[in-house]
C-alpha cells in the first residue's frame, strides 16, 4: 500500500513538474531566497531585492546565495558549483551544454581570486557566472526576450541607482507616473536601453516593441503609427534624454500604461531598499566582468 502510494506521489510530482518546470524554478529560486533570509536572520526588506535578482556583493548576500544553493542543488562547499543544479535554475537556455561549458569556466577563472575558506564568497561568484551566462543565452531565445513586471523593475532598479535618483521617486515611477522632466526622461532612456527597447543611434527598438506590446496590430500599421509620432517630435528633440522620453514613452505611452496597469500588483508591493554608491559600482564592475 504504502509503495502504491509514493507511487502515485512520483507520478503526480513528476506531471507538475513537466507541465510547469519553468515556473517552478523561478518559484524554487524564490522559495529557497525566503527560507535562507529567515534562516540567516537577513533584514526581511533585502528579500525584495533578490526577488527581483538584484544580488549586490555584500556578506549576507553571499552567504544567502551559498544557503540557497545548497536547497537547491546548484552548490557544494567541497564540490563547488554543480552544473546540473544550475541549468534547472534557467530552463529558458538556448544550448545548455555549450553555455554551462562557459559558466564553469567564469567560475573557476573567478574563483582563483577567491580566499578557499570562504565558501559564500565562491558560491556567489558562481552564481553570478550562471546567473549572467545563463541570462545571457536566454536573451536571445524569443521566449526569454517578453517583458516581465520584474524585468521591467529590475531595469528601474539599477538605472535609479545609476543616475542616484531618490528611492521615493520610484514610488510614483512604479505607478506608472513618468513626469516630463531631466531626472525622468534621463531614467526612461536608461530603462529602455538595458530592456533593449531603445538606442540612442537606432532610436524604439519597433519590432521588440510591437512583439511585445501590439502583436494583434500588424507590424507596418504599428511602424507607420510610430513613424508619425517620431516625425511630430523631431523639432523638441534636444539631447539623447529627450528623444528617448518622447521616442519611446510618449510615442508608445498607451501601451506602457497597459503594461503598468496589467502588472499594477508586483509593481506596487515593491518598493527595493536603497543600495550604497560603493555597492553599485562594484555590481558594475562584476556586471562589466562577467559578461
Ligand atoms: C519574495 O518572494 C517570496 C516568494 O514568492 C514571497 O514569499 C515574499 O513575500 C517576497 N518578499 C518580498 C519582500 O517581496
Amino acid at each position: 500500500m504504502a509503495q502504491f502510494v509514493s507511487s502515485i506521489i512520483v507520478v503526480w510530482t513528476s506531471l507538475v513538474l513537466s507541465v510547469s518546470a519553468q515556473y517552478l524554478q523561478n518559484e524554487a529560486l524564490l522559495q529557497a531566497q525566503a527560507t535562507c533570509v529567515e534562516y540567516l536572520g537577513i533584514p526581511e526588506a533585502r528579500l525584495a531585492q533578490y526577488n527581483i535578482s538584484v544580488y549586490p556583493p555584500d556578506r549576507d548576500t553571499m552567504c544567502m546565495i551559498r544557503c540557497a544553493g545548497i536547497i537547491l542543488g546548484f552548490w557544494e562547499d567541497e564540490q563547488g558549483l554543480l552544473i546540473d543544479g544550475a541549468k534547472q535554475l534557467f530552463p529558458d537556455s538556448c544550448d545548455v551544454e555549450l553555455v554551462a561549458q562557459k559558466v564553469l569556466h567564469c567560475a573557476e577563472r573567478k574563483l582563483l581570486s577567491c580566499d578557499p575558506s570562504d565558501a559564500c564568497a565562491r558560491a556567489y561568484y558562481s552564481f553570478r557566472c550562471a546567473m549572467r551566462k545563463f541570462e545571457l543565452s536566454s536573451s536571445t531565445s524569443s521566449s526569454g526576450q517578453k517583458l516581465t513586471a520584474e524585468k521591467f523593475l529590475r531595469a528601474q532598479y539599477v538605472c535609479a541607482n545609476t543616475l542616484r535618483i531618490p528611492q521615493d521617486h520610484l514610488k510614483l515611477y512604479n505607478q506608472g507616473v513618468y513626469p516630463d522632466n531631466t531626472e525622468t526622461r534621463c531614467l526612461f532612456r536608461c530603462i529602455g536601453i538595458r530592456l533593449e527597447l531603445y538606442s540612442d543611434a537606432m532610436g524604439p527598438n519597433l519590432e521588440r516593441l510591437h512583439s511585445e506590446f501590439s502583436v494583434d496590430q500588424p507590424l507596418n500599421e504599428f511602424k507607420s503609427r510610430a513613424g508619425y509620432c517620431f516625425e511630430a517630435n523631431r523639432p523638441l528633440i534636444l539631447d539623447h534624454c529627450t528623444a528617448a522620453y518622447r521616442n519611446l514613452y510618449l510615442c508608445f505611452r498607451e501601451h506602457f500604461n497597459a503594461f503598468t496597469t496589467q502588472n499594477r500588483q508586483t509593481l506596487l508591493s515593491h518598493s527595493p531598499s536603497p543600495q550604497t554608491c560603493l555597492d553599485l559600482q562594484s555590481d558594475l564592475l562584476l556586471y562589466g566582468d562577467d559578461v
